[in-house]
């Protein structure tokens, strides 16, 4: 469906089929090039480029003129005869390579001023692309470029597919207000002031997570949303404070019913990006996430795996083992088959990164060609056989308190499986995370709260140990989806009794009082007559990320905002005019 009143067919649309056909394209000049007098354009539009070609043989005198003059990037409406290109200038790169069109008449529509144009869209192969910040606040350009218009198309068919597989298992879509009261989901708020209620504020939903549980306890028994979420939280690479989640709810359901219905949607959404999926997906607890891998969100494309090496090298006179220990630490640390053909060079990127995670440092041993080598090889009584290693490994060991080793660990991990090409390329390593803690603290104030949001349920098997004001070791039934290191989304099974929520609240800190001042319609709804129910919800432009293979979330997101928070081609956020804050009964004290 690309005709319309102006044009014929889409720019990226024709082929060798099309030879002999009068076509008019509307397109954008992406390339010019004056071959002494004949000119080519290379015409753009979503569906890819075409060749058009102007010439005193076939083309009116004022057509090759205004072709000659055209400047790139300019809006053209164009006319002519698309024919086979000769053999010998058939282009395999060019999609449409096989033909070109001899082009009749132009008309400038959309002329490019020069000055408009502070980034290029086309750029010769292997040019760099201009810095970001100035691609973002030129967007509408960096948008026409190959690559974006690629992730962006991937997007919506991805959507679409989301949308049509979940309706298709029974799912209702049924939108939730954006202008809400704040959902607990561990970032801060994005606040909206009211003027009508002066004073009072509506927060930006965190997550549609209430609302899709009174939907539960409304009878819709499948819902889900492609929602939007707000969050006003640190950013990085794989985090925005506005994002898409597809968000799930479903009642008389367990976890083995959320999992099958996620198996079937990643199916469907692998699938349309060309990817066959092996399904079940395998499982792991969270605890042995941690121990075998430092992270919960491990990245099963390579095997290495952590190791307890406190043994190994107890009473061996290494001072930084010996106080981690007495301080109740664990030695922990990799074997890498054929890792003591890491460059002296590499094995310092390790510990740099295993000292930027966090970790005091990150101590070695190479075992090669039969000697060993590195800090660890002069300890007492230091062997290949103590230390386990093969001639041809390399160790890689650090201690401390395991939520310090962990995460240096999996950072060394990675790294070391790229630098050894261990990493199949290709795998598709989805992982369920379960039994993870109901509760955990704070790594910062060493508070207790939640390890998911209060709402998930805490393992039956415990329960009676939390009501009895129990927070340690209380398992929740929450999972987590893992793909190739990442986490993609993550749900629960969700508590119904309002006596549980209430008992989790209270184990949050949290006053009865001040519970249902914040959660009262939640807890009337629980004593309403609520199914059992349990849902997920996937971080929808981390899976595209990954399926365009893109590197940051900004590059499938049409308009994102920059790692502080700010819309660079838009300009917001701005101040807002005196009058308006007036209004709003709002002050602002300006630093
Ligand atoms: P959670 O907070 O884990 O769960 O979010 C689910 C998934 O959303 C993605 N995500 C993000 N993506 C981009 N930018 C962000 N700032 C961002 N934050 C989260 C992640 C994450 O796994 N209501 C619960 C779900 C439930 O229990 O059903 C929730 O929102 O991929």
């Amino acid at each position: 469906m690309s005709a319309t009143t102006l044009r014929t067919h889409r720019c990226g649309a024709l082929r060798a089929e099309h030879a002999g056909n009068r076509v008019r394209l509307g397109g954008w000049v992406h390339r010019r090039r004056d071959l002494g007098g004949l000119i080519f354009l290379d015409l753009r539009d979503r569906d890819g480029l075409v060749q058009v070609s102007f010439g005193p043989d076939w083309s009116p005198p004022e057509s090759l003129r205004a072709a000659t003059e055209v400047t790139t990037e300019s809006v053209v409406m164009v006319e002519g005869d698309v024919r086979l290109r000769p053999d010998t200038a058939r282009n395999p790169d060019m999609v449409t390579g096989e033909i070109e069109v001899l082009g009749l008449h132009i008309e400038v529509v959309g002329p490019a001023d020069l000055e408009a144009l502070p980034i290029p869209v086309w750029r010769t192969k292997g040019e760099d692309l201009p810095a970001e910040e100035l691609r973002l606040l030129h967007r509408h350009l960096d948008l026409r470029r190959v690559e974006l218009q690629r992730n962006i198309a991937l997007r919506h068919r991805l959507l679409q597919r989301a949308r049509s597989a979940l309706s298709s298992l029974g799912f209702y879509e049924v939108e939730t207000p954006i202008l809400t009261k704040p959902t607990p989901e561990g970032a801060r708020d994005y606040l909206v002031p009211s003027r009508v209620h002066r004073g009072q504020f509506y927060a930006l939903p965190q997550s549609p997570q209430l609302y899709k549980q009174l939907l539960m306890v409304s009878g819709f028994d499948r819902y889900f949303q492609l929602a939007r979420c707000f969050r006003d939280e640190d950013l990085r690479a794989d985090r925005q404070p506005e994002f898409t989640q597809i968000d799930i709810e479903a009642s008389f359901v367990t976890a083995e019913d959320v999992y099958d219905v996620l198996e079937q949607l990643f199916a469907a959404l692998w699938d349309e990006a060309g990817h066959t999926l092996a399904g079940p997906f395998p499982r792991l607890a969270h605890a042995e996430a941690l121990d075998r891998y430092g992270t919960d969100k491990p990245d099963r494309r390579f095997e290495l795996e952590l190791d307890d090496l406190s043994e190994d090298f107890a009473g061996r006179g290494f001072a930084a083992f010996d106080e981690a220990r007495a301080r109740g630490g664990r030695v922990r640390g990799i074997r890498v088959p054929g890792g003591a053909a890491l460059s002296r060079k590499q094995v310092d990127g390790l510990v740099a990164a295993a000292k930027q995670a966090g970790a005091g440092g990150l101590a070695t041993l190479k075992h090669q060609g039969g000697s060993l080598t590195g800090p660890l090889a002069k300890l007492d009584g230091m062997t290949a056989e103590s230390a386990r290693l093969n001639d041809g490994d390399l160790l890689l060991a650090t201690a401390g308190p395991d939520d310090v080793t962990g995460p240096a660990l999996d950072l060394v991990r990675r790294q070391v499986a790229r630098a050894l090409g261990l990493v199949r390329v290709g795998d598709h390593a989805f992982l369920w995370i379960h039994q993870f803690p109901l509760f955990e603290r704070d790594p910062d104030t060493g508070a207790w709260t939640v390890a998911h949001h209060p709402f998930t349920s805490p393992d039956p098997a415990d329960l009676e140990r939390m009501l009895a004001g129990e927070r340690e070791g209380v398992r929740a039934l929450h999972y987590d989806l893992v793909y190739n290191g990442n986490e993609l989304g993550s749900g629960s099974i969700r508590i119904t009794n309002p006596q549980v929520q209430l008992a989790v609240f209270d184990l949050l800190g949290m006053s009865e009082a001040e519970a249902r001042r914040r959660f009262g319609f939640l807890l009337r709804a629980l004593r309403s007559g609520a199914p059992p129910h349990g849902g997920f919800a996937v971080g929808f432009d981390r899976v595209v990320m990954l399926l365009a293979g893109a590197e940051s979330l900004r590059d499938v997101i049409a308009f994102p905002k920059t790692t502080a928070a700010r819309a660079l081609f838009e300009e917001a956020p701005t101040a807002v005019d005196a009058t308006e804050l007036r209004d709003l009964g709002i002050k602002v004290d300006r630093p």
